[in-house]
């Protein structure tokens, strides 16, 4: 393109993964955009590209296709020959980015003193995934946790703490009790007005540094964090921060200052808010960032966590993994961010995910109607997974049969999130995301034990030294499979798409389905034995990467 066209910019020419294997193995479709923007003819602009363009050492065809695709068609020797550099530097097909960026990831951030729900479950799974995806490719990764931990609700609990609390219930389900002095009090503020002004007075209290209340809302907070922690730790997650709401309070008042001197914010009937006039979608959607009984609120807080992780983190990119419901919040926390700090070029992102629904439609319930809870909703996975292992392999070791379950139970659970696309809603059905068959956890969970149990008494095979002599189709299809591995990455990353990573890894275990039906592997003649058993280990190793980058384990046997 550059040869063709000096000026142009080259940056969005992206050769990608051919939608369409009979058109080519890549292809590049940039170059119909950059005609129009340079008023050539997207087909003659093509041509001249391909015929200046010398990747014989690549590809045995390049085609012009339709009104400007250029498609590519590797050539064997070159795949042959890629392949082999990764057999024998040990195994990867993912490079690291050559311009690594700081990303931020804010994700899962349930509130304190409510049970995590399975609203929080597709954050916690999408964003554990994208941040292991960012982190292999390169990325210097920030993960934190901002934890709902201060607000409204914080007088009514604490009310209901000084009035109704129960310390034994308190001690067997901490957050069952605090969710019924919530309600409890709640329910009784909509009756009778005396108890709402409780409420105000000990959060007004609270708000100002009461000693009695803020050690009443730390223990709240750190009962909470336990039961968060534990959650956590049966996903195998971690963050490296855990700032919740409150590590910003401090910082509101200064934050408003700032806004009302810029004039960025204005009064309004006693509350300040923000209007965005000249906006094309949020003319007619002012913020509000300070309420008339001058109480700042969620949009405030978000503006200056946004501050702290642009100044004390540097961040060029910060993800936001909410539910799609909370779309306006994020864009007027961004557009008031822009505003305020015109010269910041940090990459703001509301990655936002549809709903779970039930058999029925309609958002996720228990049989009574009531939310589930993610624990709950983790421990049947388990007891679903053990039940079928049982089925299938009863003469395992009950500690083995636990194990796997807890393996596919919970891989099981997290791809059927990841899996789909995070836009869309999707019903939550546990006996396709715990089947053997089709695009699931515990069908590519199974593709890997049986490519490992080719290999001798399981262990891999050493193939640093083999000769690859790809020759089957089968063969072939699977080793270009292989290749893209990197890319797929590239693409979950560039869009914040998991679900692009599972197809791929589910497309990869049908190629090597169709691999080992064709092409016998121990049987076959030396040369080609030793070549199909590192092809089989280089299938091995992107399954298991794959999946562990979607926080996925893999049990040895199933
Ligand atoms: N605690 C919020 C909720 O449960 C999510 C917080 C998301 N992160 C943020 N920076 N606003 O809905």
């Amino acid at each position: 393109m550059s040869a063709v066209v000096p000026e142009a910019d080259t940056r969005r020419v992206l050769v990608r993964p051919c939608p369409e294997p009979k058109h080519g193995d890549y292809q590049a479709n940039a170059l119909m955009m950059l005609a129009r923007q340079h008023r050539l003819n997207p087909r003659e602009l093509a041509e001249k590209v391909v015929a200046a363009l010398d990747v014989s050492s690549w590809c045995e065809q390049v085609t012009v296709a339709g009104p400007g695709f250029i498609n590519f068609r590797l050539s064997g020797s070159a795949l042959n020959a890629r392949l082999q550099h990764v057999l024998g530097s040990g195994g990867s097909f993912v490079e690291a980015t050559a311009e690594p960026r700081t990303v931020v990831i804010d994700f899962s951030s349930p509130n304190v003193a409510k049970p995590m729900h399975v609203g929080h479950i597709r954050s916690t799974i999408l964003g554990d995934a994208l941040a292991r995806v960012f982190r292999r490719l390169g990325h210097r990764v920030i993960t934190d946790n901002h934890i709902g931990d201060w607000g409204t609700q914080f007088g009514m609990l604490i009310v209901g703490w000084r009035t109704l609390l129960n310390e034994e219930a308190l001690q067997r389900d901490p957050i069952a009790e605090l969710e019924r002095l919530y309600q409890a009090v709640n329910h009784a503020a909509k009756e009778d007005g005396s108890v709402r002004d409780q409420a105000r007075a000990q959060l007004v209290k609270l708000q100002g540094g009461d000693l009695e209340n803020l050690s009443i809302w730390r223990r709240m907070q750190a009962l909470s964090q336990s039961q968060f922690d534990s959650v956590y730790a049966r996903l195998g997650i971690r963050f490296d921060h855990t700032l919740g709401e409150s590590f910003y309070n401090d910082q509101l008042a200064g934050v408003l200052g700032e806004l009302s001197r810029a004039g960025i914010s204005e009064e309004s009937d006693g509350a300040q808010v923000v209007f965005f006039r000249d906006h094309s979608t949020l003319h007619d959607k002012p913020a509000l960032i300070r309420k008339s009984d001058g109480a700042a609120n969620y949009c405030t807080t978000d503006l200056a966590t946004l501050r702290h992780r642009v100044k004390q983190w540097q961040a060029d990119e910060i993800l936001y993994v909410t539910d799609g419901r909370q779309q306006l919040h994020f864009q007027q926390v961004f557009a008031i961010f822009g505003k305020w700090h015109p010269a910041c070029a940090a990459k703001l992102e509301h990655v936002w995910f549809g709903s779970i629904l039930g058999p029925d439609g309609k958002p996720f319930k228990t049989r009574e109607g009531e939310v589930v809870k993610l624990t709950a909703l983790l421990d049947e996975a388990e007891s679903r997974a053990l039940a079928a292992v049982t089925e299938k392999n009863g003469e395992l070791p009950p500690t083995q049969r636990i194990e796997i379950a807890r393996a596919v139970g919970l891989g099981a659970l997290k791809y059927a999130d990841l899996s789909n696309n995070r836009q869309s809603d999707y019903v939550f059905d546990w006996d396709k995301m715990l089947s053997l068959q089709g695009n699931t956890a515990p069908y590519l969970q199974y593709a890997c034990t049986r490519v490992r149990g080719i290999f001798r008494r399981g262990e891999m095979p050493d193939t640093q030294g083999a000769t690859l002599a790809l020759a089957a189709p089968q063969e072939l299809a699977l080793a270009k499979r292989l290749l893209n591995f990197g890319l797929v990455l590239e693409m979950v990353a560039a869009e914040y798409r998991p679900n692009y990573l599972c197809s791929y890894l589910y497309d990869l275990a049908g190629d090597f389905t169709a691999f080992y039906e064709a092409c016998p592997v121990l049987k076959a003649p030396p040369v080609e034995r030793q070549s199909r058993l590192a092809l089989c280990k280089l299938t091995s190793l992107v399954l298991r990467e794959g999946l562990d980058l979607l926080g996925i384990e893999v049990p040895d046997q199933m």
